[in-house]
């Protein structure tokens, strides 16, 4: 698989195309990680639509992770009201608070590091090393598995399929920019890798891409029956 050239594709389609979302630092300039971590937080059960006037009331109000941390929790938890999952919110305030205590307020880029922080795992630890810190972390939440499923027609099923999901990701993960790599397989899920109708012909990568070129994209991810 061409993964080099995959990758080119893909930011080439990103500079043109990304979404703009409030969390996103501007082309060229680096992503803050409390941003960056919130944000990812706060994306977790919730739409990109939704998050996005939260995520701009938070950082107004606590415009540093140092901030957050000295909050009050019920202030935290008011502000949270409506999206859901309240241990998300009590985490959130705790790993503000362990940020300031073990690391001084200054987020770690090491992804091991981010992932002994309460509330991060395995995804978001990856998600911040990359976006915030360049790190080469592969990153894969459930639109990236779509888009690589596709991509290599996995025939296994989700969640058994995973494992080799994350292999592949890993893979594709470019040394440069992985960040803005990680928001465009994102993206691509989100707005043209669609679960139903996707829109191939507006792809950057279809040519590589073994469901597309089969006719069987709407078939991936497969999924066990529950
Ligand atoms: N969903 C989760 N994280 C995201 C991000 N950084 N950009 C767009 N959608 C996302």
């Amino acid at each position: 698989y061409p993964a080099a050239r995959h990758a080119e594709l893909l930011l080439d389609w990103y500079d043109r195309h990304r979404r703009r979302l409030p969390w996103r630092a501007l082309p060229g300039e680096q992503a803050d990680p409390y941003r960056v971590w919130l944000s990812e937080v706060m994306l977790q059960q919730t739409t990109v639509q939704t998050v996005a006037s939260y995520f701009v009331d938070f950082t107004t109000r606590w415009p540093k992770v140092g901030d957050l941390a000295a909050a009050p929790l019920d202030d935290l938890l008011a502000r949270w009201a409506g999206l859901g999952y309240y241990a998300r919110a009590r985490n959130l305030h705790k790993c503000a608070q362990a940020v300031v205590a073990r690391h001084g307020g200054v987020f770690p880029s090491d992804p091991e590091a981010l992932r002994a922080l309460p509330g991060i795992g395995d995804y978001t630890a990856a998600a911040i090393a990359s976006i915030a810190f360049d790190v080469s972390a592969a990153v894969m939440d459930g639109n990236v598995e779509r888009v690589i499923a596709r991509l290599f027609t996995v025939e296994d099923p989700l969640p058994k399929s995973k494992p080799a999901l994350k292999a592949l990701t890993e893979m594709l993960t470019p040394l440069k920019r992985p960040g803005d790599y990680a928001q465009a397989m994102m993206d691509l899920g989100a707005t043209i890798c669609t679960p139903k109708r996707p829109a191939c012909g507006l792809c950057p990568v279809r040519g590589h891409c073994a469901a597309w070129v089969a006719g069987t994209m709407e078939r991936y991810p497969l999924k066990a029956p529950k």
